[in-house]
């Protein structure tokens, strides 16, 4: 473990304590990636400044059952935003044991970066967040959700918020993204909070009942 420290972070916000452990469990191989990182840029574990004592760790596939219980607990808040809510499987520690198994991969490959946020001392998960690189070269996107107990404490916000200070320290990186949609007020209200410009909303497929079919492009600058 090296502490990083602490790392200035946004206009308007407080900063961020990025304690990480330095992606240990890769190896340089299979963590040089599309980004071409360094090894250990994306930290496994990262402790945030929040009242809750709450913080950023790797998702891991045995983390299964406890995600399974968080998004089963939080299905009616989830459903309107989020497709993969309506499937009863999200529901099921199998299924979900099989998506962090391919998550694991994903990191592994630099392709995606999945976390859980966890109650540090209980290690309750109260969320989960990620960065992505599926909106093209030299750019991450993050996504977000919340447990439903969790709604209105920050926790989102600042999962978000330390999530971008990373992104905008890996080598590459032009652009930061926060997508959703315009009906998403709870959503959008995070990367307003931190600074991020609204490029644009464009029309997009429905895919879940909330959405207003109009999605939004939050845009950060990334290091380069
Ligand atoms: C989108 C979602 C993650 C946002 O959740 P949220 O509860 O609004 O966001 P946060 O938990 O960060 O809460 C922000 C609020 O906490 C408050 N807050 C309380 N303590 C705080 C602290 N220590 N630090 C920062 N904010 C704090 C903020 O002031 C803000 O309040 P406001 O709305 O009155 O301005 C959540 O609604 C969710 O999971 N929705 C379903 C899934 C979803 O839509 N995901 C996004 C798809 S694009």
């Amino acid at each position: 473990m090296e502490p990083s420290g602490p790392v200035p972070l946004l206009s308007g916000m407080r900063n961020i304590d990025l304690r990480t452990d330095r992606g240990s469990q890769c190896n340089e191989h299979e963590c040089a990636m599309s980004l071409n990182l360094l090894p250990g840029a994306v930290p496994e574990h990262v402790a945030l400044v929040h009242p809750d004592g709450i913080a950023l760790r790797r998702a891991r596939t045995a983390d299964a059952e406890a995600l399974a219980r968080a998004v089963r607990e939080s299905r009616d808040h989830l459903l309107p935003w989020m497709p993969w809510a309506a499937n009863d499987d999200s529901c099921d520690p199998t299924f979900q044991a099989t998506r962090l198994r391919d998550g694991e991969a994903s990191w592994r490959r630099g392709d995606e970066f999945n976390y859980l946020i966890v109650d540090s001392a209980a290690q309750r998960v109260l969320g989960a967040c990620g960065l992505m690189t599926r909106r093209g070269p030299r750019t991450l996107e993050i996504g977000y959700w919340s447990h439903v107990a969790s709604a209105g404490r920050g926790h989102a916000r600042t999962a978000a918020a330390a999530l971008t200070a990373i992104a905008r320290r890996v080598p590459g990186v032009d652009e930061v993204f926060i997508i959703c949609d315009a009906a998403n007020k709870r959503s959008a209200a995070i990367p307003h909070a931190l600074g991020y410009v609204l490029r644009g909303i464009a029309p997009r497929l429905i895919t879940a009942p909330g959405e207003a079919g109009q999605e939004m492009t939050w845009v950060m600058a990334g290091g380069g």
